[in-house]
């Protein structure tokens, strides 16, 4: 087999290897059923302990309160742009969107097709590149909907914003369990997987009992959140593999230590970084101090050429993954759970030299 390398992809992402070896011996057999874990059908005994245990690995992990559905869905995050205000945001009503990226700006298009969107903050002013301070929200509005890590431009926010209703809905695909949240604060937690829990195609929704049942029983059965609530996410085949490879990703995590270990071992991979950045005579971080993301390491040499030039440089170091998204340029380190501190070191030794040779 050849060598693993090190994989700063923003997604689908870097998985832990024992994870990924757990994973091979399951596709031939799961356990000793003699039956692969793509074989198994979803409503049989072997797969539907994996569900259970999946669902309380992530509950126990999170700290999820009993009043909360767990979902594994499909359509990625991006259904969830509209499947939120489809539910939630009747004719006439508001709601509250912070806008702090590409990711954000999607969501509210969705949900202009079906109310009013108010946008309570917005940092396109200065390309995304922090968090605002504050933000407005509408009084009655139906819910707030924002984006905790920004996977694009690099920035994350560092707690919650301000809101004091009992409906605020964070996508947190690209720093879900990441760090330790506390559920009970929000209406609703989701997440395409493919970034920090597992394979894409199956998107994690952690929704309050209240917050499923507002949803008008009119639409799409598989469009309502109840629908997959009532029928523990198998209304339909769900995304078996995904939930089984997110079950053993809950599995890894927990024996790295659960949330509370996952963030310090993320802040140290990433400080490190930062530190090199900040005192680099080539290279600069793009997001403001105040809003970097632990998980996403944006920056630029702020010439599109040298940019270039070190990106191929690290390709051919086995360092794959490193260029920046299109509307930001330059380099774009992803981080993820899973990214090895090993790679990180070697990140910032192939820009020592680089840094050497621009000097000379
Ligand atoms: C923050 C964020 N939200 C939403 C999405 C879209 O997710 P999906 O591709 O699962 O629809 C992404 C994808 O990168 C993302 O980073």
């Amino acid at each position: 087999m050849p060598q693993r390398i090190f994989n700063f992809s923003a997604g689908p992402a870097v998985l832990p290897v024992e994870v990924l070896e757990e994973a091979r011996e399951s596709l031939l057999s799961l356990g000793n059923t003699g039956i692969g874990i793509l074989e198994h059908s979803h409503r049989g005994k072997a797969f539907v302990a994996v569900y259970e245990e999946t669902e309380a690995l992530c509950r126990e992990l999170a700290g999820i309160p009993a009043n909360y559905k767990v979902l594994f869905l499909q359509g990625g995050a991006s259904s969830q742009f509209f499947m939120i205000p489809m539910n939630l945001l009747q004719q006439g009503a508001t709601a509250d969107y912070l806008v702090t990226g590409a990711w954000s700006q999607s969501a509210v298009k969705e949900a202009q097709k079906f109310g009013t969107v108010h946008i309570s903050c917005s940092s396109e002013d200065q390309n995304f590149s922090y968090i605002p301070g504050t933000a407005e929200f509408t009084p009655g509005a139906a819910y707030a909907h924002f984006t905790s890590n920004n996977t694009i431009f690099g920035t994350q926010f560092a707690a919650p914003p301000d809101y004091t209703g009992d409906s605020l809905i964070v996508d947190a695909s690209s720093d879900i369990f990441s760090r330790p949240i506390d559920v009970s604060r929000y209406g609703m937690i989701y997440a395409g997987a493919q970034k920090n829990l597992g394979p894409a195609g199956v998107t994690l929704v952690i929704v309050r009992d209240d917050i499923i049942e507002r949803g008008p029983t009119t639409l799409p059965t598989m469009l309502q959140y109840r629908t997959h609530a009532k029928n523990q996410s198998m209304y339909n085949t769900p995304p078996t593999f995904g939930i089984y490879l997110m079950g053993l990703v809950f599995k890894w995590i927990k024996k790295q230590g659960g949330l509370t270990a996952m963030e310090t071992i993320n802040r140290e991979k990433a400080l490190k970084l930062y530190q090199h950045l900040d005192n680099s005579p080539v290279f600069k971080p793009t997001a403001r101090p105040d809003s970097r993301s632990m998980m996403n390491v944006t920056f630029v040499t702020g010439n599109a050429e040298l940019d270039d030039k070190f990106i191929k440089i690290t390709q051919k170091a086995g360092l794959d993954g490193l260029k920046g998204h299109r509307s930001v340029g330059g380099m774009r380190a992803s981080i993820y759970n899973a990214f090895p501190s090993a790679g990180v070191d070697a990140l910032i030794e192939i820009m020592k030299s680089f840094e050497k040779e621009q000097a000379l």
